[in-house]
């Protein structure tokens, strides 16, 4: 059998009270529509279906960075049963059973959205839902069933009467239905008195019809958060760290204080790594095994090889290799490579950069658009002038250099190996190997012996 899933993306969740499309706010450094989409696209065999909306561009332009999906646009939003039928032309006939999702439930899982799928599979009628109980209502749709417990109808909170909204069994917003039966039912769909087409309201027509609509019921409400306000996008926030960090501390990982240490859903952090309070892992970083990171550090999108040190610092799209250590206060922006070993003490800032095996920066200096041989020492103060106030120029450095502290290396400019350079010159021209140039501008005064 085969299902193709459907994701409700289209509103504008006015709720929030924002110019960003809801979908589009950020849970887990991830636009909230994506947490939906990953575990759509796993459930079903399909690219997903995404109906869009309010903000169709930019909703369909963040989608597409996602995945292979289709798209329905749903041009006036006249609700939930409406923004199905949109997809109608393109999905009638092409499968057995359609999931349907909205995109603001972010922690349904896979293996949820699977269950939801088999159940449907055994039903005799034409659809499954997913309910959850609960005490706090959070304005989702009750579910009203009969005396003998079978599902009657579901009534949303506008509409519910005093003695319905006591009902603590809730409509998730999750629904797997038979496709021959969906498209017509569709269309029976009465106008609300909100002038809205309810996708809940199939519910009380099939058992008008006389046909089984079944359930099941989630263990953890925590994966029913459904985010309408800024209040629930913080809870669901709060609800995704703790179980990406309890993920992390299962595998092996250290984190000194969880509720202090923020982790991004494709973060890879290998075994006795040990994260220190107030760290964050955003985007696609992977950290190697037994490195100590922060505390009061931000990595984003950086690899980091095996036993690293990291210390309240700022790694932005940067590589490390293994036994690096950094900070405190260092700044790695886009293009840094630190090869093993490397050594870059307080107040230092790289930039596009490569440093070879066992070089040292040990105190505040800028290194940008350069590359830098073995085991160089790059003295206190050290500045790469790389902008000539037009360009940027390259800097070569290469192996077992000595920089003086304060150098200027006015780029472009190659250091030759082995060379020196006086504490304080500026230099403005290439320094041959093993050879120690001094002064404003920089002059050679003497050549060393390749050992010295
Ligand atoms: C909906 C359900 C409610 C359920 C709750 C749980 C209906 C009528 N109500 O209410 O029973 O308890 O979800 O999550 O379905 N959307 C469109 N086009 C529209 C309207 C909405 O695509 O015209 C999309 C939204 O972008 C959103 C989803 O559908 O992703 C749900 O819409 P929302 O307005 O949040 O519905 P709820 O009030 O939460
Ligand atoms: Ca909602």
């Amino acid at each position: 059998m085969k299902t193709i899933a459907v994701l409700l993306a289209a509103g504008q969740g006015k709720r929030m009270h924002s110019q960003l499309p809801k979908v589009l706010h950020l849970l887990g450094g991830k636009p909230l529509i994506w947490h939906a989409f990953n575990a759509l696209r796993e459930a079903s065999q399909e690219p997903p279906m995404v109906v869009i909306g309010h903000g169709a561009d930019a909703v369909r332009q963040a989608v597409e960075e996602m995945g292979e999906a289709q798209f329905a646009v749903q041009e006036q939003r006249l609700g939930t049963g409406h923004a199905v039928q949109q997809t109608e032309a393109l999905l009638k006939g092409k499968s057995d059973l359609v999931l349907v999702v909205s995109a603001d439930m972010p922690l349904l899982g896979t293996g949820t959205l699977l269950g939801l799928i088999e159940t449907q599979k055994e039903n005799e009628g034409p659809l499954t839902m997913l309910t959850v109980r609960s005490d706090e209502a959070r304005g989702f749709g009750r579910v009203v069933r009969d005396k003998k417990g079978q599902i009657e109808a579901i009534v949303e909170e506008a509409q519910a009467t005093p003695e319905q909204l006591t009902i603590d069994e809730l409509n998730v917003g999750a629904y797997c239905i038979q496709s021959e039966w969906l498209w017509p039912a569709l269309k029976r769909i009465p106008l609300s008195p909100k002038g809205e087409y309810y996708l809940t309201d199939l519910v009380g027509i099939a058992v008008d019809e006389g046909l089984a609509v079944a359930a099941i019921n989630l263990e953890d409400p925590a994966d029913a958060i459904g985010v309408n306000t800024r209040v629930h996008l913080a809870e669901a926030e709060a609800t995704l760290r703790v179980r990406i960090n309890q993920r992390w501390m299962l595998a092996g990982v250290t984190l000194i204080d969880p509720h202090s240490t923020y982790i991004e859903p494709e973060v890879v952090i290998g075994q006795d790594t040990t994260i220190h309070p107030n760290t964050a892992l955003r985007g696609k970083t992977r950290v190697g095994s037994e490195c100590q990171l922060g505390p009061n550090t931000v990595i984003a999108d950086t690899t980091i090889g095996d036993r690293c040190l990291v210390q309240s610092s700022v790694l932005e799209e940067a590589m490390l290799e293994n036994d690096v250590d950094v900070g405190p206060f260092g700044h790695l922006r886009k293009g840094t490579h630190l090869a093993d070993g490397v050594h870059m003490g307080n107040y230092g800032e790289v930039k596009k950069a490569y440093l070879g095996p066992g070089t040292k920066i040990g105190h505040f200096s800028y290194i940008g658009d350069a590359t830098i041989g073995a085991n160089v020492n790059i003295g206190a103060g050290t500045i790469t002038c790389n902008y000539d106030g037009e360009k940027k120029h390259h800097t070569t450095i290469e192996d077992g250099v000595f920089i003086g502290s304060d150098t200027m290396l006015v780029a472009p400019l190659t250091i030759g190996e082995g060379a020196r350079t006086g504490a304080g010159s500026v230099v403005t021209k290439d320094v041959p190997p093993h050879t120690v140039v001094v002064g404003v501008p920089a002059r050679a005064i003497r050549k060393l012996k390749a050992r010295d």
